[in-house]
């Protein structure tokens, strides 16, 4: 949510570089976007914008440290004035994240002359405001400054700060991810990798309440409470270039679900000891949570469905922001399982920071390695993804899934036949997803995407799966779409259908073909999405028989269909209008 990026090198184009790395970040949202370079006099320039930063051309002016951001709004509408960075005096700010006291702060100042409705620029005045008191300026008070201000700053940031007279880039966290990358005789630093990815893989990882000074190629971690230095570890991460790019595709999100040839069997590609390290974690709970948010929550319902078949374990599936709920049975005994693409998701974040102080064994799945939720937890098993842009959840989803099935059999000591039937799940997936098939899908999707509703319906595991249709339909293509378990549809839903009413009908069992049949009888448009064809379906999406991993194979012809819908709409699957990738808020 929000993507911020610094450069501090030898070069004079940093504002050109900041740009194109931001462009590399406009997932993270695509409200406006704004640059702020330190000219060669060492005045600080803001450009600024509404709108998405991908079809910018700007020229800069010379410059050898820029910082950027990509807005996704939370205080203050869409405006130029409320697109970072802000500057007040000589102090320039980009933020990620959410001032939740802003509001005394800004009663504090009494600064008429604030221009935006925006959090962020309380932070430059506090910061300006504390400066202008220091005899001298020099990078020294900066960092006290910072310091100062963040100790009085409730809610969740990363910012990057510039300030005139003092050369070099500051940065510091405390719940909104920063990752710092060291070129040669330049540093990075941004909210995702791929920012830098096309300058350097190696990295270092800001924890919370940490802070960094960089200028060039000098880099220095301080504690952001005590100023005291902090070593960092350099990490080379793998992955590359080409996976973090588009090419030759028109959309991310079609790349990401062809992708889905290689993720499925990669993200099974784990030791048994990391396995059944995780598996222990669960065997030795007296109780275990599944939290995630969105898509990642209905992979965790659909996970409900594989540990109770395989290993026949209860695993209670909470949406995170509904987990306060129930936090007072969260204690030492409890295994809460946090399953996120981003590893950054605030609500999830939160419950795990919470459940661990009650002595909650965290175990996660996240795709992003090394983000803030597999920090914290105690087992991570990465699911090996690779980056996945689209704002719209695709590879991350199945990969999530299989690893989970996975650990269901690993929690049952059978791992190797688990693996088995995802190896033949992988392999009839790839055989699945070619050019003809997505054409086939195109075709359907002409039919139907005139239609202001759509009804999708599923059983067992293939109910979360209709949940999760819902979620990739409507997200991307704003049709109204709605996921029902099947045997729910006549208790309500059913008064919905008229007259050509498409339905998604996933599975060919019996009883949710007879729910097709009742839809049927109501004049629905049938589209089924099964291994056998059935007579109720008015057309037919066929998929593998994958034998308990049914849901890893159902949802991929439904993400081909929800990108057509879009396009066929006219619009831009990957930056669908009010979303963002990352939901680093609460
Ligand atoms: O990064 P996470 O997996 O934690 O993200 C969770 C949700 O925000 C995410 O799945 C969202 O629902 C997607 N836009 C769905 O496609």
């Amino acid at each position: 949510m929000c993507g911020i990026f610094a450069v501090s090198g030898q070069e004079k184009n940093a504002g050109s570089v900041v740009l194109r790395g931001l462009k590399k970040l406009e997932y993270r949202g695509y409200d406006s976007w704004g640059v702020a370079i330190r000219n060669l006099s060492g005045g600080i320039e803001v450009d600024k914008e509404v709108g998405k930063i991908s079809s910018v051309q700007h020229k800069f002016g010379s410059a050898k440290e820029a910082i950027g951001h990509t807005r996704w709004a939370t205080h203050g509408g869409v405006t130029k004035k409320n697109a970072h960075p802000h500057k007040v005096g000589g102090v320039t700010i980009v933020h990620n994240g959410i001032f939740e006291n802003y509001q005394v702060w800004k009663k504090k100042l009494n600064k008429n002359s604030f221009q935006s409705e925006t959090d962020t620029e309380i932070i430059a005045g506090m910061l300006e405001t504390s400066l202008v008191k220091k005899k001298e300026i020099t990078k020294k008070e900066v960092a006290e400054c910072i310091r100062e201000v963040c100790a009085e700053i409730q809610g969740r940031f990363g910012i990057l700060v510039m300030v005139e007279g003092v050369s070099g880039i500051f940065a510091a966290r405390r719940g909104s991810p920063l990752i710092l990358g060291r070129g040669k005789k330049e540093t990075y630093i941004a909210s995702d990798i791929p920012a830098f990815l096309e300058k350097t893989n190696t990295v270092n990882y800001l924890d919370d309440d940490e802070m960094v000074y960089i200028q060039e190629g000098k880099v220095e971690f301080s504690n952001l409470k005590t100023g005291a230095l902090v070593k960092k570890r350099d990490i080379k991460v793998s992955w590359k270039t080409e996976e973090a790019e588009k090419g030759e595709w028109p959309h991310f999100m079609i790349k990401e679900i062809f992708d889905q040839k290689d993720t499925i069997a990669r993200a099974i590609n784990h030791d048994d000891k990391l396995l059944n390290k995780a598996a222990k974690l669960l065997q030795s709970a007296n109780g275990a949570y599944f939290v995630a948010c969105g898509t990642a929550h209905k992979v965790a319902m659909a996970a409900e469905y594989f540990f109770t078949e395989i290993s026949g374990r209860k695993i209670n599936v909470v949406p995170a922001s509904e987990m306060t709920s129930f936090e007072k049975f969260v204690n030492k005994k409890t295994a809460i399982i946090a399953v996120s693409q981003s590893g950054e998701t605030a609500d999830v974040l939160e419950i795990l920071e919470r459940g661990k102080k009650r002595g909650a064994k965290i175990l996660a799945l996240t795709n992003v390695e090394s983000s803030s939720i597999a920090r914290l937890a105690h087992v991570h098993l990465p699911i090996k993804a690779g980056p996945e842009k689209a704002v719209a959840s695709t590879k991350a989803a199945t990969s999530q899934m299989a690893l989970l099935f996975l650990l269901a059999f690993a929690d049952s000591g059978q791992i190797n036949f688990g693996r088995f039937i995802l190896r033949s799940t992988a392999e009839s997936i790839n055989d699945l997803i070619n050019p003809r098939y997505e054409e086939r899908i195109r075709r359907v999707a002409k039919k139907i995407v005139k239609h202001p509703n759509l009804f999708i319906i599923g059983r067992k595991s293939l109910y979360p799966m209709a949940l999760e249709s819902a979620i990739k339909i409507q997200e991307v293509s704003y049709i109204h779409a709605q996921g029902f378990a099947a045997g729910e549809l006549k208790h309500g839903p059913i008064a919905l259908i008229e007259k050509g009413t498409p339905c998604l009908v996933l599975g060919g069992g019996q009883e949710t073909v007879s729910n097709a049949t009742e839809l049927k009888a109501r004049g629905a448009f049938i589209i089924g999405i099964s291994p056998n064809r059935q007579d109720v379906f008015d057309e037919w999406l066929k998929v593998p028989d994958c034998n308990g991993a049914q849901a890893i194979a159902t949802i991929i012809p439904v993400q081909i269909l929800a990108y057509h819908l879009a396009v066929l709409r006219g619009l831009d699957p990957d930056m669908p209008r009010n979303l963002a990738k990352s939901v680093t808020v609460k």
